[in-house]
C-alpha cells in the first residue's frame, strides 16, 4: 500500500510522445515528411513499420530498409539530434511501451494506412504492434488518426472506416486539397502533413491556411 506522504510527481506540461505507424499503403512521401517535421521540432516519436510498409518505401523512395533497425539517416535525412527523437520498435515486439495503455502518449498516426491495417484496427485483431498500439489508443480514448490511400473505396473498406470512426478514430484519406497555392508536389505533401499535425494539436505553419493573408 502506498504511504500518504510517498513522493509523487505529476507534471501536466511534460510533452508526451507520438506513435507513428507505417503500413503498406501508397504514400511514403507523406510519412517521410511527417517524421521529419516531428523530429525536427523536438517531438519524441515511437516508430512502427510493417513489412509491406517497407516494400512501399522501396518502391516509392528507392530505399531498402532493414526491418529490425531501419537507417533513419538514409530514410529521413535527419541530423543525429533529430534522429535521436525517433525510437523504432520491431513489429512483433509486444514488450515495447506502446503496447500498453499504461504508457501515455499524445496520440497515434497510421500513415499510410493500408486496407489490411484498417481492417485489423476495425476488428481489433491485434496481430502485430501497429494493430495493438491502435487498439490501445482506442480503448484509452486517445487520438488515433488513420490515413488510408485507396481509390475507389470498396464496400468493405467503407464499412471498416465507419467502424473505426464510430470507435473514436479520425479517418483522413490521403487526399490533399489544391487551394493553398500549390506550386509543387511538396506543397501537396505538406497539405496532408499539416492537417495530420492539426489533428494532433501541434501548431504548424507549413502551409498557407485558408483565410490567412
Ligand atoms: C507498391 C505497393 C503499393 C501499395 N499500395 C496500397 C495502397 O495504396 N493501399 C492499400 O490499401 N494497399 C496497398 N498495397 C497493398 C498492401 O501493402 C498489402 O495489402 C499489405 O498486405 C498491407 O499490409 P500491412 O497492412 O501489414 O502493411 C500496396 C502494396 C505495394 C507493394
Amino acid at each position: 500500500m502506498s504511504h500518504p506522504n510517498q513522493h509523487v510527481t505529476a507534471n501536466p506540461n511534460s510533452p508526451l510522445p507520438i506513435v507513428v505507424a507505417v503500413s503498406g499503403g501508397s504514400g511514403a512521401v507523406y510519412t517521410r515528411r511527417l517524421l521529419q517535421v516531428l523530429a525536427n521540432s523536438g517531438h519524441k516519436v515511437h516508430l512502427l513499420l510493417s513489412n509491406a510498409g517497407s516494400q512501399v518505401i522501396q518502391q516509392e523512395l528507392g530505399l531498402r530498409l532493414n526491418l529490425n533497425a531501419p537507417d533513419l539517416h538514409a530514410w529521413l535525412g535527419l541530423d543525429s539530434q533529430a534522429a535521436s527523437q525517433i525510437h523504432f520498435h520491431q513489429l512483433h515486439d509486444f514488450f515495447t511501451p506502446v503496447a500498453s495503455g499504461s504508457y501515455r502518449t499524445a496520440g497515434m498516426v497510421i500513415c499510410p494506412c493500408s486496407g489490411g491495417t484498417l481492417s485489423a484496427v476495425a476488428h481489433g485483431t491485434s496481430s502485430n504492434l501497429i494493430h495493438r498500439a491502435a487498439e490501445v489508443h482506442l480503448k484509452e480514448r486517445r487520438k488515433l488518426i488513420l490515413v488510408p490511400r485507396e481509390t475507389p473505396i470498396s464496400h468493405v473498406a467503407l464499412k471498416n472506416m465507419l467502424a473505426v470512426h464510430e470507435a473514436g478514430a479520425v479517418v483522413m484519406p490521403a487526399s490533399p486539397g489544391w487551394y493553398h497555392g500549390v506550386q509543387s508536389l511538396d506543397d501537396l505533401v505538406d497539405f496532408m502533413v499539416a492537417r495530420i499535425l492539426d489533428q494532433l494539436n501541434i501548431d504548424n505553419d507549413i502551409i498557407r491556411r485558408w483565410g490567412s493573408t
